[in-house]
C-alpha cells in the first residue's frame, strides 16, 4: 500500500526513516536527508522479505545518520545490495564505506558507472551490471526493472521501477532544487520552478528527456522518487510525464542559436 499521503503535512526529522510503502513483507523506507541545503539527498531502502537493497547511498558525510537509520529497521548484515544509478559523490561516495562493512555488498549499476566507480577507492566488489541483466530479482521472485536513462544526466544513467510497489526511483531525474522543502510534492506548478533549477543545467537536451519519457511512458507508475527534492505522488505523476517531455535543457539552451 502507498503509504505516500500520510506525511503530506508532516515536519520530517532527519534522524528517523519514513515507511512509504508496505504490502506482504515488502516496504520501502525514505532514509533521509532532511539537511537545509538546496542539494540535499534522498536515500531510499527496499526491503523484501530478509533482503534489503540501499538506492543511492549517498556522499560519504552522511554514511553515518543513514547507518543508524538502517540500524532502526535491521541487522546491517542484511544489506545485500547498493543500487547507484550514477557515479556523482552525492549518490556513490558512500559505496566504500558500506563495502568496508561488508566486502561481499553487490554493487547494481550501469558499465559506464562502473568504469568510474573504483576512484573512490574499493575496485573489487560484486558488479551487477544492469546492461546484462535488465532486472534484479529477489529470492521471493518479486522484480525490480532497470530502466536506461542516457544523458540524464550522465551517459550511464538509469533508473529502477519496484514492480511491487510500482514506484520509480528515478535519481537526478525529476530532481529538485528546494531549501523549503516538503517530503511530498503539494504543488506541481510551484514544484516546476524548482526542479527548472536543476534540470535546465543538468540534463542534456530535450531529445534525452523525450526519449526516457518514450522508454517509460508503458510502465505502470505510481509514484516518482527523486535523488533530490520532494517525492512526486500518484496524483502528479502525468504532469511529472509532461514535464520532462516538454523540457527544453542542456545542449537546447546553450546553443539554442543552433537549432532549427
Ligand atoms: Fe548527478
Ligand atoms: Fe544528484
Amino acid at each position: 500500500m502507498n503509504l505516500l499521503s500520510k506525511y503530506e503535512d508532516v515536519e520530517i526529522d532527519g534522524d528517523k526513516s519514513i515507511l512509504l510503502f508496505e504490502e506482504n513483507n515488502h516496504k520501502i523506507y525514505w532514509l533521509g536527508i532532511a539537511a537545509n541545503d538546496a542539494f540535499r539527498c534522498n536515500v531510499y531502502l527496499i526491503q523484501d522479505d530478509d533482503e534489503y537493497i540501499i538506492v543511492d547511498s549517498g556522499g560519504t558525510e552522511f554514511f553515518h545518520q543513514i547507518k543508524n537509520n538502517i540500524e532502526k529497521i535491521t541487522d546491517l548484515s542484511k544489506v545485500t545490495a547498493i543500487i547507484l544509478c550514477h557515479q556523482d559523490p552525492d549518490v556513490a561516495s558512500s559505496m566504500i564505506d558500506w563495502l568496508k562493512i561488508n566486502p561481499k555488498l553487490k554493487i547494481i549499476t550501469s558499465a559506464r558507472t562502473n568504469v568510474l566507480l573504483p576512484h573512490y577507492g574499493i575496485s573489487n566488489y560484486d558488479f551487477y551490471d544492469i546492461g546484462e541483466n535488465l532486472e534484479y530479482k529477489f529470492k521471493s521472485g518479486r522484480i525490480l526493472k532497470f530502466i536506461e536513462a542516457p544523458f540524464l544526466h550522465s551517459p550511464g544513467a538509469f533508473t529502477t521501477l519496484d514492480l511491487t510497489a510500482d514506484f520509480l526511483f528515478s535519481g537526478d531525474i525529476w530532481a529538485a532544487l528546494d531549501i523549503d522543502w516538503k517530503l511530498i510534492v503539494d504543488d506541481f506548478d510551484s514544484h516546476e520552478a524548482m526542479m527548472d533549477l536543476f534540470h535546465i543545467d543538468y540534463m542534456a537536451s530535450n531529445i534525452a528527456a523525450r526519449g526516457f519519457v518514450r522508454n517509460i511512458k508503458d510502465k505502470k507508475i505510481d509514484a516518482i522518487l527523486p535523488q533530490h527534492g520532494s517525492i512526486i505522488n500518484t496524483n502528479f505523476v502525468k504532469n511529472a510525464l509532461d514535464y520532462l517531455e516538454n523540457l527544453e535543457c542542456g545542449t537546447d539552451v546553450v546553443y539554442s542559436d543552433l537549432s532549427n
